[in-house]
């Protein structure tokens, strides 16, 4: 058998209203001044309003920072960093999606420690202490509640992460019913971000191991069923949880079998363009399955035979070429734009994006096909 580590959130709540009983995990993990880190869409959806009064009511005293902006750029990190420290904060709650959540956990770090963000990018050089951290997600994507994860834009518009176990938080609360209100794009988006996290963790080519590999195939399972319920119907709230629940079960898969050439293809189209992870991520997923296709047919099948029963006696190749066929024909069916073209990227973009997304070795050495810049250059005119 291969060795193999295993790490994850030591503590995951999922309940739903869990959110406004959140002062007892504060008052457990010994908070007195706690640090909300969120952005203005959750505000302004109402959602911090009831853990907010549940914190305060409880005697903790609360500072929201509401200035959170999608795919954090350093300098707001920065600024959140900054407030934490003048609040003299001594934990941290990040309540949102991703974009939230990463930006808590860097404050989380650097509100205790002198190391400058810039040095820390990379894998295993951030150092400790931090604070005490809880996550609350409000979109079902990123997982970023179970992962040892950063990821933040550079001034130089590329996204970069801090990778550390330091990062993964104390305790992730599930609560469903704060996701009842995501809008139908950003519930597909988020939801298919989610999909690829476990496609990609399944296929993760050096840490992928017996726990990643179940968690994966138990997340696509969720996530497959219930994302077309979840973007037509989003008050359902069983598919609203077996979405978050997906969500988090493949941030475990991909925290620990990281995620490959579907993000690091994704990543400069956030870093350039500013289109929403999720969709960059839908842009090039079908591009990039059938690109791995010959190279990942096996696990492709098995992924295949998990979502539809039907694939149970099909030989691998006819069963990974429906995989592929039916993740497209969801893709399709999702209300966002479906060409790199229609989300706004320029066609002469694409040569310094190729060049962008090789930049991304950390992620690129777990895809199960080598990517070259001619092929990455390619798979953008297969999305264009
Ligand atoms: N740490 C990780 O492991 C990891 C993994 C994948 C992606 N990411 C990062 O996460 C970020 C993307 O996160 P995301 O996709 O969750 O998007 P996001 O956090 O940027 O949020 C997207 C939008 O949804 C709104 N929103 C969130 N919850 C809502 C709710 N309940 N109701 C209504 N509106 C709501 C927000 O206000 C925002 O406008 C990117 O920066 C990406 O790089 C991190
Ligand atoms: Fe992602």
């Amino acid at each position: 058998m291969r060795s193999f580590v295993f790490q994850t959130t030591p503590t995951i709540v999922c309940e739903q209203g869990a959110a406004a009983t959140l002062s007892t995990t504060v008052s457990a993990l010994g908070g007195t001044r706690a640090f909300v880190v969120t952005d203005r869409g959750v505000l302004d959806a109402g959602i911090a309003t009831a853990p907010v009064a549940a914190l305060t009511q409880a005697g903790i005293e609360v500072t929201v920072f509401s200035d959170v902006q999608a795919d954090p750029p350093e300098a707001v990190v920065l600024q959140a960093v900054a407030a934490a420290r003048t609040a003299g904060a001594d934990m941290v709650i990040g309540l949102g999606g991703g974009s939230s959540m990463d930006t808590a956990k860097l404050v989380a770090l650097l509100a205790c420690t002198d190391q400058p963000l810039a040095d820390i990018y990379g894998i295993g050089l951030a150092r400790g202490p931090r604070l005490p951290l809880i996550q609350v997600p409000t979109t079902a994507g990123t997982g970023s509640e179970v992962t040892p994860i950063s990821i933040v834009t550079t001034p130089t518009s590329e996204k970069k992460g801090v990778v550390s176990p330091l990062l993964l938080p104390d305790v992730a609360v599930l609560d469903s019913l704060l996701t009842l209100g995501v809008p139908p794009a950003i519930t597909a988006m988020t939801g298919v971000d989610a999909m690829v996290h476990a496609i990609e963790a399944y296929t993760s080519r050096v840490k992928k191991n017996l726990l990643s590999d179940a968690l994966a195939i138990k997340a696509l399972q969720l996530l497959y069923t219930n994302i077309r319920i979840a973007v037509t119907d989003g008050a359902h709230a069983d598919a609203r949880e077996n979405m978050l629940l997906g969500a988090t079960l493949a941030g475990m898969a991909f925290a620990n079998a990281p995620v490959a050439a579907v993000h690091a293809l994704a990543y400069p189209l956030g870093g350039h363009f500013h289109l929403p992870h999720g969709l960059s991520n839908a842009l090039m997923l079908t591009a990039t399955l059938r690109f791995n296709l010959g190279s990942a047919r096996a696990e492709y099948a098995q992924l295949g035979r998990a979502i539809d029963p039907a694939l149970a006696a099909a030989d691998d190749a006819s069963a990974a070429e429906r995989f592929v066929a039916s993740i497209a024909a969801l893709v399709a069916e999702m209300p966002f734009a479906q060409s790199l073209r229609a989300a706004g990227v320029t066609e002469t973009a694409l040569p310094v994006l190729a060049e962008d997304a090789m930049k991304q070795q950390r992620l690129l050495v777990n895809n199960p096909r080598d990517v070259a810049l001619a092929d990455a250059l390619q798979l953008y005119r297969t999305a264009f």
